[in-house]
């Protein structure tokens, strides 16, 4: 276990977080190199192993450390804006290695990306396939394409990270991926290479997956008895960890990736099959570390206040997410409480009505689950400075990667 109390206090792969806090200050970042590695090993031996393409879905957490270490095992990487593929590109990912998903892409994110020959784009609409047709011919190029269908699935999970209903933004109806696939020789610049999907976040159930697998069999099937013929199939990703107990090893929390793997090579295995997993490969890789600012009592209410907020993890105010809360020291006793932040919203919360470590002021505070969608959400409400990122190597060393944001850095983007 990276994470663990080594004579009562936390530590990250024996480094103890109070050193940590001392050197880089609070809030802070903490991703651990021999936890990032066990998760991309698993994927690796499950999904690529079996000839699956992963692509790593960058948004969950686009630390260039973490990208690079990512493409050590082989994974390519899945981006979703221009700024994603400058970071890509900055870590050395090749154009094959890159596809581009998305909702809604720019002509300049397209040509960018064109110029830099993508492996392919994710398209959902067709006013954005007949965009990438006409600056593909501009380019002189032919752009890989893999058409998003909404498979009308219920993933099972926050209906603010489900995208497989057909009520969603996401993806094409099926009888549009049928007819842009039919009606292919009109878009001569562009090669339709298959289909994606993806159907939510945080799943932890194999069944969503395996109702997609059997979807995508018979619809794949209808399609070639229609005369239409794909080639690669990518299944997206969305699965889930464990945020109750952050410190588990991901085959405890994911037992069914190999059943998934499994069912997919059975039904789908003519196809180049592909997974774009994010949240799983990062996020109980790190924690968020801040200090206890002090506590007080209103209304009956007990608030620990921190030097954290929502500007380094929103997911507790945007999606009412749990996430685990400790103390540096061990064997506190419990105190019910919220945790809150300094930014002055009424819904900068941590943590609410939580049975807890009880803290004292200049305690130290560790925020489970803060690999995924912690940092990469972050923002500078209140214009507080974007926090550092901390990776603990396996030596046991720290490497400061991001480092805190100057106040002259944020000041000097005004003119
Ligand atoms: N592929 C596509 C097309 C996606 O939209 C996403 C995530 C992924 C792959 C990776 O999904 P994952 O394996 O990480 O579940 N901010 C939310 C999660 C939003 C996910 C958006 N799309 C959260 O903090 O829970």
């Amino acid at each position: 276990m990276p994470f663990k109390y080594v004579d009562k206090l936390l530590h990250c792969d024996g480094v103890n977080l109070a050193d940590i806090a001392e050197q880089y200050g609070t809030p802070a970042y903490i991703y651990s190199e021999r936890s990032l590695r066990r998760n991309v090993e698993v994927l690796k031996e499950i999904f690529i192993d079996r000839g699956f393409k992963v692509s790593y879905a960058m948004k969950a957490n686009s630390n260039p450390t973490i990208l690079k270490l990512f493409r050590s095992y082989g994974l390519g990487v899945d981006i979703v804006s221009a700024g994603e593929l400058q970071m890509a590109k900055h870590c050395g990912f090749d154009g094959a290695e890159i596809n581009f998903a998305g909702v809604g892409k720019t002509i300049e994110e397209l040509d960018l990306a064109l110029a830099l020959e993508i492996d392919h784009f994710n398209v959902e609409s067709r006013f954005e396939l007949e965009l990438l047709e006409a600056r593909a011919k501009i380019a002189g190029k032919k752009a890989g394409v893999l058409l998003r269908l909404n498979p009308d699935i219920d993933p099972q999970t926050h209906p603010h990270i489900s995208t497989g209903l057909k009520q969603n933004k996401f993806g094409m109806s099926p009888e549009n991926v049928r007819y842009f696939l039919t009606e292919a020789k009109s878009y001569p610049h562009i090669q339709f290479d298959g289909i994606h999907c993806h159907i939510g976040s945080q799943i932890l159930q194999p069944q969503p997956f395996f109702d997609l697998i059997e979807y995508l069999e018979q619809f794949t099937d209808s399609l070639k008895a229609g005369g239409v013929d794909i080639t690669h199939i990518d299944l997206g990703g969305g699965f889930g960890v464990n945020y109750e107990d952050p410190f588990e090893d991901i085959l405890e929390t994911t037992p069914f990736l190999e059943s998934i793997a499994q069912r997919a090579m059975e039904k789908l295995g003519k196809y180049q099959l592909h997974i774009q997993p994010g949240r799983v490969l990062v996020a109980n890789a790190g924690v968020l570390l801040a200090q206890v600012l002090g506590n007080k009592e209103n209304g009956g209410h007990h608030f620990v206040i921190i030097d954290a907020a929502t500007t380094e993890l929103i997911r507790p105010a945007l999606y009412d997410a749990y996430h685990a809360i400790f103390s540096h020291r061990e064997g506190r006793p419990l105190r019910m409480g919220d945790v809150v932040g300094p930014v002055c919203e009424s819904s900068d919360a941590l943590a609410k009505h939580r049975d807890m470590p009880e803290f004292e002021k200049d305690d130290l505070m560790i925020i489970g689950s803060a690999g995924a969608y912690a940092s990469s959400m972050g923002s500078t409400y209140n214009l507080r400075p974007l926090s550092p990122e901390i990776v603990v190597n396996v030596g046991g060393e720290t490497q400061l990667t991001r480092k805190r944001q100057s106040f002259d850095e944020m000041i000097s983007l005004y003119s």
